[in-house]
Formats: structure tokens, sequence, C-alpha cells
């Protein structure tokens, strides 16, 4: 069921830009007009420009731009998203949402925000997140071991690309967790649990995605921008669908029904690549090979094919690709 405030969005979304009465938004979504005043003012301090008249009502004059709740939340089709939390800055969605797993919110919670003024990547690296890209993070409770729960990046970044080459954005995967735009990274997943010897608990899937190009952006990331004009907000939606979509399917058959899907957008095989593992220490050198049933990134080293859980893979040069 979506938010009061979502609800109101929707509400003057539909007027197209022409006066809605307070009470016809009180009367469909049945609350009072003090209620919808209320949510009409945290609408306007999430982005929308609304005006108001005396006897005519409101008129939606724009949308936000950004990720903001309430807009994530109105453009969300997949009813798996339940919740939508957050709000215009936060230090990092990640955080707020491991709150949420922690005080036992249920699978499908999700918190967006504009802007991270403490966002974070994989392997400890911050992640620079100005107004202007999609944040944000999706609670899941997946009924699996601990050991079976590292393929939820590849099923993110997956869900994410599938739906962003929906709309028309050309986009790739980078093993175990990058989209990538031709040759440069457009955004990644972080992924963080909590488990039980025999059970994961939670699962938080951090998401960010550069949508515009701001001054903030390194010169070498990619932004959606060079390919397709959508609003942030958009995106965080239809990617949090994509990922609905591509989680769904991860819980019903594994890795095993989405290995095909991966690989058909799969960057690594056939390079020459290094994989190490946080300490800097190599785990495998060698072509990749493709990834398997269990979102190992199989690579063909000297001493014979070698399956890879986790690791950040360097590729050797050979002209195009960072
Ligand atoms: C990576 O290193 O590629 C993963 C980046 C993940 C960034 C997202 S932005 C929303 C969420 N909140 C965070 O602090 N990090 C993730």
């Amino acid at each position: 069921m979506r938010s009061r405030r979502a609800e109101v969005a929707a509400a003057l979304a539909a007027a197209n830009g022409a006066f809605v009465s307070g009470e016809s938004i009180a009367r469909r979504i049945g609350v009072s007009r003090t209620a919808v005043a209320k949510q009409v003012q945290g609408l306007r301090e999430c982005g929308y420009r609304v005006e108001s008249a005396n006897r005519r009502g409101y008129r939606l004059v724009a949308l936000p731009e950004e990720t903001v709740p309430p807009e994530v939340e109105r453009l969300v089709t997949d009813p798996f998203w339940n919740r939508f939390d957050g709000g215009v800055v936060t230090a990092s969605t990640n955080d707020d949402c491991k709150r949420l797993a922690r005080d036992g919110a249920p699978e499908g919670a999700v918190v967006v925000a504009a802007e991270q003024t403490a966002g974070r990547g994989r392997l400890g690296r911050q992640w620079i997140s100005p107004r202007g890209g999609a944040y944000f993070s999706a609670l899941l409770r997946p009924p699996v071991a601990p050991a079976d729960a590292p393929p939820l990046a590849l099923v993110c970044s997956l869900g994410i690309a599938a739906a962003l080459e929906a709309a028309g954005a050309p986009v790739m995967l980078k093993w175990p967790n990058d989209v990538y735009l031709g040759w440069r990274k457009l955004g990644g997943v972080l992924l963080e649990m909590a488990a039980e010897a025999d059970r994961v608990q939670w699962v938080v899937a951090g998401c960010g995605i550069n949508v515009r190009r701001t001054p903030e952006l390194a010169p070498e990331a990619a932004s959606l921008d060079e390919v397709a004009p959508m609003r942030p907000a958009e995106v965080a939606a239809i990617a949090l669908d994509g990922i609905a979509q591509a989680y769904r399917e991860f819980v019903r058959a594994g890795f095993a029904g989405l290995v095909e899907q991966y690989e058909r957008r799969h960057l690594l095989p056939g390079r020459e690549v290094t994989v190490r593992d946080l300490a800097g220490g190599t785990v495998a050198h060698g072509e990749a090979m493709g990834v398997d049933g269990m979102g190992r990134l199989l690579v063909r080293t000297a001493e014979g094919p070698v399956p890879v859980v986790a690791g950040e893979v360097t590729l050797a040069p050979t002209g195009g690709e960072r």
C-alpha cells in the first residue's frame, strides 16, 4: 500500500498540471483536507513545485528531479517494494536501511536520498553522492544460508542493467557488482548482511547510479545522460523494479536461472584479468571464462580453471577500457 504522501503526489500528477481541490484528494485517499495540506507541504520540501490557490486547490507545476522517497514510491510498479524511507539528504542510505533491518522491518523496505554526505562503496571506498545520482538501499531477507548470499550482488546489478537496457541504455556488467556503460563504470552495488550460522537474517543492497554528469563525478566515470535523458527518481524506480524481478528469480531457482542473462551483458569473458582480495593479494590471474551457477567468476589460470567467490578485478590493458 502506498504512503499518504505518495498517494497525494499521485493525485496531483494525475491532474496533468490542472488544479485539483484539496477536498477531492482527501476523498480519494480517505483522509482530511488538513492531512492533505500537510502532505503537500512535505512534498514541497522534497522538491515538488506545487501551487495553491483559494477555492481551486493545488496544481503540480514540476516534479522533483532527484531520488526523494515519495517520487520513487510513486513511480515504482512492483508491489515487492512496500515501504519508502529516507529524505533529501542523509549520510548513507545503507546505514539507514541497516537500522530498519535491525529493527525488524520487512523485506521490501527501501531507503532513498537525493544526496548522501557519507556514501560508501565497496572495499571501504567513499561513494561521492551529489545530487544528480540515484542512491537507494533495499532490504532483502533471502531464505538462504550465508554461503549462498554472495550472488545477490550479481542479482541486483543484473536487475539494474536489465531495467536500464529496457529503458534504452545499453549497459553492461563487470563481475561482481558493477554496472558499466561502454568500458566506464556507471554504478555499483554494495551488499551488507547479517546472518546466523545457517540462515541469512537480512541483506541490504545499496545501489548508486550516476545519472547526470556533475562536477563531482570522476572524469573516468560514466553517467546515464550520455545515452538516455532520465530523472534520477525515474532511474531509481525502474532499477528497483528490475531488482525485484531478478531477486524473485533468484529466490525461485538460485543464481543458475540468471546466469544466461548475466553472461549476455558480461564484459569480462575472454579478457585477461587479475582478481585480488581485500589485502591486495592475488587470488587468480588468467583469462576470465564467465560466471557459474553460484555466481563465481571462473578464471582459466596456468594451473587450470579456478572459481572465484569474491574479489576485485583488474583487466590487463588492451586499449579502450579502464
Ligand atoms: C561500489 O563500490 O561500486 C558500490 C557503490 C554503492 C553506493 C551506494 S549509494 C546508496 C548506498 N548507500 C551507500 O552508502 N552506498 C550505497
